[in-house]
């Protein structure tokens, strides 16, 4: 059943599942796999190394979907900045009309995107830095809680609270990210106001995911409290997978009297981090994963997963039907809760059933 939400008529697709962008598994395979299932699937513009190489990477995944697909770019602060604007101008020269944007200081490229027509989702972990987005003239806020993977801010509010604000106070559409692995958690993001949801980790752990194997299973075999929240102390907080590497990156950051970055630097570089996902050990560096570890317990397919999701988020909205009676009427033992994965048969029998969903 398509659903029907400001996310899923303007961009096209026909489940409000988008796949966040991710630096190094962000390819044209798993992107290409989403857009294919009936979501949003994003290339991570920085994955390439050179605008030229994403302009290649655009292209092998219009290849793979006829789908509309977006790219993320992600901007954070780096001592030899990457060329933003030449990633940015690629992008539009590829015809691409739909870009994720984070990270810091997003005026300029926002700018040259906007120019041209694309529909923007910017992520963000704060309402205050929503607003400022909203000014810069986005489509979309895709509102990053602290439960997510990766950068969580230094606000550490979860989307119960942020999702909620966003409602009340921003006023443009907004897609909630961080935490979301289910069709359950995609009605819940429905009812607080979300046209859709945003998911990174959870399509981590699918078939087209280009990671090692390994790294996948170490997401199904952690709990909820397998992650650590690293470089606090220089306030650019990254929650993280955590294995060996991160505990002692977190320790040193605690303990070092100097306070200085390059202490733990070397426990905290892309480089090893990128490795871990080709050969398959997630001891040998970093790994960005969020709290939704706790959630996944399994590999499916792209096309699998994107389908549970939405006959999951189908079942819960229809089955909270029966979390009420009309007047007069006598609530039946056995109903009022939500979460089967059967449809509500009693609902029919309210006169409440899927005709008037
Ligand atoms: C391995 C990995 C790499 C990520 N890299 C980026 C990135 O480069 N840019 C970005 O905006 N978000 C990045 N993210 C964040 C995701 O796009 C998404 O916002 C986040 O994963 C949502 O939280 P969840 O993992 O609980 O679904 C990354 C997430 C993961 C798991």
């Amino acid at each position: 059943m398509p659903f029907n939400t400001e996310l899923t008529r303007a961009l096209g697709i026909k489940v409000p599942i988008v796949q966040g962008g991710m630096q190094w598994v962000g390819y044209a395979e798993l992107a290409s796999a989403v857009s294919n299932a009936g979501g949003l699937g994003i290339l991570t513009a920085l994955t390439q190394p050179t605008p030229e190489d994403l302009r290649n990477e655009i292209r092998r995944c219009r290849k793979m979907t006829k789908n509309p697909f977006g790219v993320n770019l992600t901007l954070l602060p780096a001592l030899v900045p990457p060329d933003y604007a030449a990633y940015a101008q690629v992008i539009i020269d590829e015809g691409i009309n739909i870009v994720e944007t984070a990270g810091n200081s997003p005026g300029p490229v926002i700018k040259q995107l906007k120019a041209v027509g694309t529909t923007i989702l910017h992520k963000c972990t704060t309402i205050r830095h929503a607003q400022s987005a909203i000014k810069l003239g986005v489509d979309f806020l895709s509102i990053d809680g602290f439960e997510c993977a990766g950068h969580v801010g230094e606000h550490d509010i979860t989307n119960f609270i942020l999702l909620s604000r966003a409602r009340q106070s921003l006023g443009v559409p907004f897609i909630a990210s961080g935490g979301f692995a289910d069709g359950q958690g995609l009605a819940a993001a429905l009812a607080l106001g979300a046209c859709g949801i945003n998911m990174g980790t959870r399509f981590m752990c699918t078939v087209e995911a280009p990671i090692h194997k390994n790294i996948k299973q170490a997401i199904v075999d952690a709990q909820e409290t397998d992650t650590e929240l690293v470089l606090r102390r220089w306030r650019n907080t990254s929650r993280l997978f955590a294995n060996k590497v991160a505990k002692e990156a977190v320790q040193i950051e605690k303990t070092s009297s100097s306070g200085k970055f390059e202490e733990v630097a070397p426990y905290v570089s892309g480089k090893r981090g990128r490795q871990v996902f080709l050969n398959g050990d997630p001891d040998f560096g970093v790994w960005t994963a969020g709290q939704v570890i706790g959630l996944i317990h399994d590999i499916p397919t792209c096309e699998e997963l994107v389908s549970r999701i939405e006959r999951e988020a189908v079942d819960s909205l229809q089955q909270s039907q029966s979390l009420f009676v009309g007047d007069g009427e006598t609530p039946v033992s056995g109903t009022g809760t939500v979460g089967k994965n059967t449809n509500n048969p009693q609902a029919e029998v309210w006169g409440v059933g899927k005709s008037k969903l």
